[in-house]
């Protein structure tokens, strides 16, 4: 029998991880910058926290779950999306009380699920990078949320980037926009793909989103929710637009641009690449929006929020199609070569004191000789090699070799033990002579 992961789901192996470690780390960094604060919220929720939030007509409901009933005979669903988890975190933690700052910022990191037909980024075991912001209407926010994401993406290296907006409006506006939607597409019903059969008396607004070609023929002609808007929803809008304009991020606006949840409106946005990653298609790194009214969905106050989703295996591919360099400092301080037998037990205390002083240390433990263990020095872009044999041992002193210079000085292993900051620099300055 072989044992195989799971379809849909990848292994992230060592030098693999430490992308990732660099794309996570760029972004706690500028999420601290953004005041966002760490979330973690369990990977399983009750099945009802989805099915409510993500919309009983949505893919993610009807085909991607992997819900399950367990011991207890609860049903638990494998989180497919991260907003409802949180929703129902701030919900349950109170986190919108008096004494708590608005906006209640907060990000996380993490796998989700979505039982998809895998295919380049797209994967049924996943991970999002994601930020969500309550208790702000102010369409400040939403731009500023859709500059933090741009940032991001920008800072990991990526600049061939296009953001598309679009608006859901409020309540009212879809209400009118449902209707005239309706009026537009019912005697076209005949023509619709099967899905979007179904679609049209359930959720009308999805068929804009369809995959279908003579769906997206019939869509093309479709009246635009911009037309529908309230003076509310409208003023909103304007000023995403005005405020993204001041800060000079380019977008475009898509009318028909709908997402794959139901909890939007106002502001909704996507930031694509058309890279080759993804043959040349454009492909959604980070997608987000507004969702006033989730909060009281779910069982909380009436709060705005706002948020984006961003891929990170999406995010990976796009940089190494783009060849970005990510600058990953896996190099080696200090190998200690120990030659003979005798010298085993000093270089495991000389390994363990350097790693004690700060410094990455390895050394060899398959009894190698020397050219073997400079190869592996060489092999780990070690700066120095720390050599030490019989002859050393006996006079209390090893070896230290710069490797890019190839100057050699004696030191004491006193001053290995204790003094090594000093020593360090030393062979590093001749490094710059
Ligand atoms: P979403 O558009 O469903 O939004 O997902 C966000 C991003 O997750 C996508 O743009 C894509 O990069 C990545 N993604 C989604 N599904 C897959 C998959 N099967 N394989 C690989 N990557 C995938 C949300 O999830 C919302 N919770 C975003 C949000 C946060 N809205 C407001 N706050």
């Amino acid at each position: 029998m072989k044992y195989q992961r799971p379809k849909g789901t990848t292994d992230i192996i060592p030098g693999e991880s430490a992308k990732w470690q660099y794309i996570e780390g760029i972004a706690r960094q500028l999420f601290k910058k953004y005041r966002y604060n760490e979330i973690r919220t369990p990977i399983f929720e009750n099945f009802e926290v989805f099915s409510r939030t993500s919309g009983e007509t949505s893919d993610i409901v009807t085909k991607e779950m992997y819900d399950f009933f367990d011991k207890g005979e609860r049903h638990i669903t494998l989180r497919p999306e991260g907003t409802a988890g949180v929703v129902r975190a701030y919900v349950e933690n109170k986190l919108y009380g008096p004494e708590i700052q608005r906006p209640f910022k907060t990000f996380y990191m993490g796998p989700m699920f979505r039982y998809e037909r895998p295919q380049s980024g797209r994967q049924r075991q996943f991970h999002q990078i994601g930020v969500e912001a309550f208790g702000v209407d102010n369409p400040t926010l939403d731009v500023e949320v859709m500059a933090m994401a741009i940032n991001l993406l920008r800072q990991c290296g990526l600049h061939d980037l296009k953001l598309v907006i679009n608006t859901l409006g409020d309540a009212e506006s879809r209400a009118k926009y449902h209707a005239a939607l309706m009026e537009y597409l019912e005697p076209l019903e005949s023509k619709l793909s099967d899905d979007s059969k179904e679609r049209l008396h359930k959720n009308p607004l999805r068929i804009l989103d369809s995959k279908d070609r003579e769906d997206q023929e019939i869509v093309a002609n479709a009246p635009s929710i911009l037309n529908y808007l309230t003076d509310d929803a409208a003023a909103h809008f304007d000023t995403v637009k005005k405020l993204l304009n001041a800060l000079e991020i380019p977008f475009e606006i898509e009318t028909n641009m709908v997402r794959g949840l139901d909890y939007y409106n106002h502001t909704i946005f996507e930031i694509m690449s058309n890279s080759k990653a993804f043959g040349g298609n454009w492909t959604t790194v980070c997608a987000g929006g507004r969702y006033n009214g989730l909060v009281e969905q779910l069982g909380g106050p009436e709060v705005p929020g706002i948020g984006f989703g961003l891929g990170v295996e999406r995010l990976l591919l796009v940089l190494e199609a783009e060849k970005v360099d990510l600058p990953l400092d896996e190099d080696l301080d200090v190998y200690v070569v120990g030659i003979g037998e005798v010298t085993n037990e000093e270089t495991l205390k000389m390994v363990q004191a350097l790693r004690q002083a700060g410094y990455s240390a390895e050394r060899d433990y398959l009894g190698r000789k020397p050219k073997g263990q400079f190869k592996s020095a060489n092999r780990m872009n070690a700066h120095l090699t720390l050599t030490i044999g019989e002859e050393e041992l006996q006079a209390g002193k090893a070896n230290l070799k710069n490797m890019q210079t190839g100057n050699e000085v004696a030191v004491s292993l006193a001053d290995v033990y204790t003094g090594f900051d000093k020593v360090y620099q030393d062979i590093v300055e001749s490094e710059k002579e």
